[in-house]
């Protein structure tokens, strides 16, 4: 199946002037969900980021920001209730630092993983539970800037791919192998997993901002188109109510 999946990318502290007005179009739990962060930056960005993907899912559901209906799936991934007779909407969303990412898609589930580029203490150990033993020594091989661009290579593309799949981190990350070698193609090497066989999972690398890795994983598509643009949910949350 050929897919498309489009990608909207947040930065969410440009976004700021609108994070006042971000509570109108969250429900009561959404709003307490924000309450609970203890830095109050954060929960705005999160309130941030939860209204955008409101505003996004409502455009293409032709209804308002607030009727929009998210639940959640056995393994916490948000999906949302679309009107009977209805196709399925997909979508993913992953946040790190100021940046939020969201993915939207007709065709098939989607995951997203957004990560900042930094140094990481006991990256070993983290490489050790997370990685396969092909992605181990395809590791060995790098040093310095290369290693850590690997790194986030895999952190991302795994995680996207486990979100794609639902089931987050109740899967073992180290039972399946993506490519992570500067120049390969990115795809899922190899599974030993029954909800992944290596190919039903289409795999690419986005583009998002400086400093940052990001991933996108679609399940049961075999040509995958992406368009990533910008959005600012502050702007279009500063609009007064028509
Ligand atoms: C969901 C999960 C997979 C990703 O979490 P994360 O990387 O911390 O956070 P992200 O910002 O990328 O994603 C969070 C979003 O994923 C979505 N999500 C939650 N559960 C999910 C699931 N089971 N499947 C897919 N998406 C899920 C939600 O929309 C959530 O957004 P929200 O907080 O606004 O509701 C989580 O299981 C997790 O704990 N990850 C830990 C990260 C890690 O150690 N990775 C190892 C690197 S290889």
């Amino acid at each position: 199946m050929s897919a498309r999946a489009d990608v909207w990318v947040i930065d969410l502290d440009r976004s700021m002037s609108g994070a006042a007005r971000a509570d109108a179009v969250l429900t009561p739990e959404e709003r307490a969900r924000a309450g609970r962060f203890r830095r109050r930056d954060d929960a705005l960005r999160w309130s941030l980021s939860r209204a955008a993907l409101r505003l996004t899912l409502a455009d293409r559901l032709g209804v308002a920001p607030q009727a929009v209906v998210l639940e959640h799936g056995s393994h916490g991934k948000p999906r949302v209730r679309v009107g009977t007779g209805m196709p399925p909407l997909f979508f993913n969303v992953s946040h790190s630092g100021g940046l939020a990412v969201l993915c939207l898609s007709a065709d098939a589930p989607v995951g997203v993983d957004v990560e900042a580029v930094r140094s990481i203490d006991g990256l070993d150990a983290i490489v050790g539970r997370v990685g396969s033993a092909s992605e181990r020594s395809a590791l060995r091989t790098l040093a310095g800037a290369a290693r850590m661009r690997a790194f986030f290579a895999l952190w991302t593309r795994k995680e996207a791919v486990v979100k794609a799949l639902g089931k987050g981190l109740h899967l073992p990350l180290e039972r399946f192998s993506v490519a992570l070698l500067p120049g390969e193609p990115v795809r899922v090497l190899a599974s030993e997993l029954d909800e992944l066989p290596p190919q039903s999972c289409c795999l690419r690398d986005l583009q998002l901002a400086d400093g940052y890795a990001g991933a996108l994983a679609m399940i049961g598509a075999s040509d995958l188109s992406v368009r990533v643009r910008g959005f600012d949910p502050g702007r279009i949350l500063e609009l007064p109510a028509s």
